[in-house]
């Protein structure tokens, strides 16, 4: 017998729109984030381009964002707009991926701040219905000098920042940040430097291949937190085989 608070709290799941069972609707994924995460330099692209229709989504992520800026430039305005307009029709999950404009001294923007700044991004999602996946941020490809396995993590912080915001709302995290340290780390600085933006030399951004591997990373690292999502992709098994077997790919 279902304990009338519970059985109150479901019915109005329903009348918001909430996702009642798990992929119950096809998804839509709209992603929230900085230049790791936008279009020509981030993964978010290569992550869309795993997805199998009805599955949809937009990469809504903005160079040069902090969790400010991105508010503050009507970019944050624009992924909420998406969730009203999605979640009758979609399981609509919004990646929130920030930190690496954040981090720096030049943003104001402490680290207490940030994490408030993502908790109130990944409530808002729920209030609206959808679905926060606060993923920690990409690592940076930074090796020092002799340690071709040890890359710099210097998103450490910001990771268990993000981490902590998902417990505090009750939100999925996708540790992108964890995994990508782990298979730059393995496969070490030469292959790591092939995914490499622009002339080679940005060790942030992802050129096209980076955005292919990082962005499977991203959709494998989703289907294992959201099994039943697996359908709305297209797999590639040679390309996550490698991946998870720290091959280079
Ligand atoms: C928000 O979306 C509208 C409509 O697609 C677009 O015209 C506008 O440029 C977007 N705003 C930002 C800050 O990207
Ligand atoms: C990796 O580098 C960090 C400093 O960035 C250092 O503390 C650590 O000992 C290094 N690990 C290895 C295995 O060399
Ligand atoms: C799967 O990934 C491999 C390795 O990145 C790539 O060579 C291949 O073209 C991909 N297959 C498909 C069907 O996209």
């Amino acid at each position: 017998m279902l304990h009338p608070v519970f059985l109150m709290a479901a019915l109005s799941a329903v009348a918001s729109g909430r996702p009642t069972a798990d992929c119950a609707k096809p998804p839509a994924f709209f992603l929230a984030g900085d230049s790791t995460t936008a279009i020509d330099g981030g993964w978010g692209d290569g992550l869309l381009a795993t997805l199998k229709s009805p599955a949809t989504g937009l990469n809504i992520g903005k160079s040069g964002a902090t969790t400010a800026s991105f508010r503050a430039g009507g970019y944050w305005s624009n992924v909420t707009q998406h969730v009203k307009d999605n979640v009758a029709k979609f399981d609509t999950y919004v990646t929130i991926s920030f930190g690496h404009n954040d981090q720096k001294d030049t943003s104001g923007i402490s680290l207490a701040q940030f994490k408030t700044n993502l908790i109130t991004f990944a409530n808002e999602i729920k209030d609206l219905g959808g679905i926060p996946l606060l993923t920690t941020s990409l690592t940076r490809r930074a090796f020092p000098s002799g340690q071709d396995h040890n890359a710099t993590d210097s998103l450490h912080d910001q990771r268990l920042a993000a981490i902590d915001a998902a417990k505090q709302t009750g939100s999925t995290v996708i540790d992108l940040n964890a995994a990508s340290l782990a298979y730059v780390n393995a496969i070490g600085k030469t292959a790591a430097y092939t995914y490499n933006y622009g002339d080679g030399t940005d060790t942030t951004h992802l050129n096209e291949h980076g955005t292919v591997v990082f962005g499977r990373m991203v959709s494998d690292l989703i289907i294992r937190a959201k099994p039943c999502l697996e359908s709305y992709f297209v797999p590639n098994e040679t390309l996550s085989n490698a991946i998870w077997s720290n091959q280079y790919a």
